[in-house]
């Protein structure tokens, strides 16, 4: 058990490089599997996430060597495939979903564990699963599993989400792409994470029209080959130095970044009063004053992301004025409000609002990581918090942020990881 020990008040300044994106790596890796054979992934962030997909590829069936200080993947895919994902994996990780689809195309039957918490046909995974059903699988769940068989392979089908769901997109891609016909999948999401996949997927010889708009139609193909593809930089991360420059009034020049990926949150930024130039390495964001309020509505892409609500949580915290943040997404992801509110922000939650009167100054105390996002916003709150600020259950910022502590140091926080007694 680890905490991250931050005394606030120092100014960050300097050059930080993002790599590519936790929520695009891990689905390149599960996508690895419908090409047999040697697929190399590379700007692959140093995370807990790629080390506990890549023991889940290896457990059915993958060679996996993962190089994280190099960024670096290579999946060697045989051509038979264990078809299971057991729940201990898929507990620590709900992305393990992922695999579901890219297993039933290449198995012809998959059982993967339901993430906790989780409960088909009431929220979750109700859309991957009519997709699949539509395409001709069968799905059933047992002993806590979900089942899904298409003994005769899947066929293409007319998909409409009621969502535009980032996981149901990916599973019903993935499984659409060696399938039988035209499968159409309308109100799909269009993240930069699904284009990214569909480049790889189109490398590795899918044929998918519309990439990067609501309406995707792909032809399947017999067979996929393996490839070498770059993953997309982390637009989530990107954001979170972003913030990171205007909280503290510093100055950071973010390489590897994609302003285009990061419109609405950046625009947000500059009403903040934040200065935004692009540059040659990517995006330099300063601030030379307290931030101004700024509202937040989340939403899916291209709207605001849900993944940097609670940052600008705390951005608001400390800022001029008040904010209204709507999440739309995730309801649970306020649960982290109440942690902020023990470093003195002054913000109350009803429903999927939440109302954030910015203070002069927040005060330094332990507080707990909910999430990878929650433990980013309570970071940066303590950076700029009077005294120091303990952020408990560090491990889940380790799933999203690779080197997060030495890059915090280099730009001139004051922040240690210290153990803490179990
Ligand atoms: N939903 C359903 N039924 C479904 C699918 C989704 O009700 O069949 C609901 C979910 O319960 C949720 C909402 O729709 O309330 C959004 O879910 P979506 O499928 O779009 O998200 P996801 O694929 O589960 C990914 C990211 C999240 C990110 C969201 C939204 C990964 C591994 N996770 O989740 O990332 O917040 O898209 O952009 O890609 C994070 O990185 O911290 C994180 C949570």
């Amino acid at each position: 058990m680890e905490a991250l020990q931050i005394t606030g008040g120092n100014r960050l300044a300097g050059a930080v490089r993002v790599t590519g994106a936790k929520n695009s790596v891990l689905k390149l890796m599960a996508a690895a599997m419908l090409a047999p054979g040697r697929t190399t992934l590379t700007e692959v962030p140093g995370i807990l996430d790629v080390e506990i997909m890549s023991e889940l590829l290896r457990r059915l069936g993958c060679t996996v060597e993962l190089d994280l200080a190099g960024g670096r993947v290579v999946i060697d895919v045989p051509e038979a495939l264990e078809h299971r994902a057991d729940y201990d994996l898929v507990r620590r990780m709900r992305a393990s979903i992922t695999v579901l689809g890219p297993l039933l195309a290449r198995c012809g039957v998959v059982d993967v564990a339901l993430p906790g918490g989780d409960n088909i046909g009431s929220r979750g995974l109700d859309m991957h699963v009519s997709g699949l059903q539509r395409m001709g699988a069968e799905v059933t769940i047992e002993h806590g599993y979900l089942i899904a068989t298409a003994p005769r392979g899947l066929h293409g089908a007319s998909v409409w989400l009621d969502f535009p769901s980032v996981g149901a997109t990916e599973t019903i891609l993935m499984a659409a792409v060696t399938a039988d016909g035209r499968t159409v999948i309308d109100n799909a999401a269009r993240e930069p994470e699904i284009v990214d996949i569909c480049s790889m997927l189109v490398d590795m010889g899918a044929r998918i029209d519309g990439v990067g708009s609501s309406t995707l139609e792909i032809d399947g193909v017999r067979q996929l080959s393996p490839v070498e593809h770059a993953t997309v930089p982390d637009r989530i991360v990107t954001g979170t130095w972003a913030v990171a420059a205007a909280i503290t009034r510093g100055d950071i020049t973010i390489a590897n970044a994609r302003p285009e990926h990061l419109q609405i949150a950046l625009d947000k930024l500059t009403t903040a009063g934040a200065r935004i130039e692009v540059v040659d390495e990517g995006l330099r964001v300063s601030m030379d004053h307290r931030p101004r309020a700024v509202d937040i509505v989340t939403l899916p892409y291209p709207g605001f992301p849900t993944d940097l609500q609670p940052q600008f949580i705390a951005l608001n915290a400390v800022a001029e004025g008040t904010a209204l943040v709507t999440e739309n997404l995730f309801e649970a992801r306020f649960r982290f409000v109440h942690e902020l509110v023990r470093l003195g922000a002054d913000v109350q939650t009803e429903g999927h609002h939440a109302l954030v009167r910015g203070s002069e100054q927040l005060s330094g105390a332990p507080v707990e990581a909910t999430d990878i996002r929650a433990g980013a916003g309570l970071v940066l709150a303590g950076l700029v918090a009077e005294g120091v600020t303990s952020v408990h259950e560090v491990h889940h910022i380790d799933r999203g942020y690779a080197g997060f502590v030495d890059d915090l140091v280099r730009l001139g926080a004051s922040v240690t990881r210290v153990p803490v007694p179990g």
